[in-house]
């Protein structure tokens, strides 16, 4: 079957499509059938993480889709992560080998660093917390030297491109100093409520490919909130009037529209759904472009609202790499 979607070509020429599926706050359950209609809907491009627990399951629906011949391996984008618990030099390669073994993937077609700083990581390979809850800082983060390990994941064949996640301008531009492989794509928070202008265009302007993350707002990330305790009033962006008019205009849905207008600015996005009609009408969005009225209407609506501020992570705004604001710094 044909993939659905247009493609982006890298600063190393391989070639990513401009829609993925997200795949964070998925069970095993849910994912299965989700990876399953996607790959029918036409989705190629899937982005997952170590840390978000289900590599395995969609290994299982990857190794029945490659092993039936329904897809071929080169017309997959696979995209997973060295967690924020494993940022040092020694924990890249057996990092990825565990997420290609789960997967069931010779290779991945693109390794993130997931954030830029790094939290001691707890015997159960989760989050180590200090006597009054918070998140220790791993300290010995080190960008240059992680991204040397990084890079001989291209050499040997384990990641066909290799890209950041959650760096801001200076840590791209501290980290291109020392490069002799660019970063293929810088992954962030990005939607019409938080657009990061001068980090997308600075990105761009190096080559670097934006990837973006919670393009619909996130829904989901409340109730993850409210397992750490933390209540903070999310907006919705499917409700935003001038998104909805757009919508209406071209008998789409206002997620629709918020990934249209992504797509409109050259920039990548993975929307995460479970619900095969959902992300069905997620990759449905290349019979409609957004006039350049349109686009200048929901550039106009940013705020610099940040959705996901790692308040989750508490403890971790201690760290030197950590860039953003939240409920815990100054
Ligand atoms: N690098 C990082 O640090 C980082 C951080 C966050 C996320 N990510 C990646 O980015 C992906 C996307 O971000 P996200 O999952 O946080 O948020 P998102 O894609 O903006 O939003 C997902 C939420 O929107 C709902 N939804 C999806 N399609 C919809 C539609 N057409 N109409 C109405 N509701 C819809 C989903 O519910 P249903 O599933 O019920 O449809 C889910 O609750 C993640 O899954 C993950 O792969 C990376």
């Amino acid at each position: 079957m044909a993939q659905n979607t247009q493609l982006l070509t890298l600063n190393n020429g391989h070639k990513m499509p401009m829609i993925g599926i997200g795949t964070w706050q998925a069970s095993d359950a849910e994912i299965e059938v989700a990876i399953e209609a996607a790959l029918e809907a036409g989705y190629r491009h899937i982005d997952t993480a170590s840390r978000y627990g289900n590599e395995k399951a969609i290994g299982q629906v990857l190794k029945r889709w490659l092993d039936s011949g329904k897809v071929k391996r080169e017309e997959l984008f696979i995209v997973t992560k060295l967690p924020l618990n494993a940022n040092a030099p020694s924990d890249v390669e057996p990092i990825i080998r565990k997420s290609l073994a789960d997967l069931q993937l010779d290779y991945v077609d693109m390794f993130l660093i997931h954030t830029p700083f790094t939290l001691m990581a707890s015997e159960d390979g989760g989050v180590k917390r200090d006597e009054q809850g918070l998140a220790i800082p791993d300290l010995r983060t080190n960008h240059a030297a992680t991204w040397i390990e990084m890079e001989k994941l291209v050499a040997n064949g384990l990641a066909k491109s290799i890209g950041v996640s959650n760096f801001d301008q200076e840590q791209v531009a501290r980290l291109l100093k020392t490069a002799k492989i660019r970063p293929a794509t810088n992954q962030i928070e990005h939607h019409v409520y938080l657009q990061q202008k001068e980090l997308v265009d600075f990105c761009k302007a190096e080559g670097i490919a934006i990837t973006a993350y919670a393009p619909l707002g996130s829904k989901g990330l409340a109730k993850f909130n409210a397992g750490f305790g933390i209540v903070r009033e999310l907006p919705d962006l499917m409700d935003v009037p001038e998104i909805k008019e757009i919508a209406a205009a071209y008998g789409k849905t206002p997620a629709q529209v918020l990934l249209r207008w992504i797509v409109d600015t050259g920039v990548i996005a993975i929307p995460k759904s479970t619900n095969p009609e959902r992300l069905k009408q997620n990759l449905d969005i290349f019979d409609f472009k957004l006039t350049d009225e349109e686009v200048a209407k929901l550039v106009k609506l940013d705020q610099n609202f940040r959705i996901f501020n790692f308040a989750s992570h508490h403890g971790a705004e201690r760290h030197p790499e950590f860039r953003f604001k939240n409920e815990f710094t100054n």
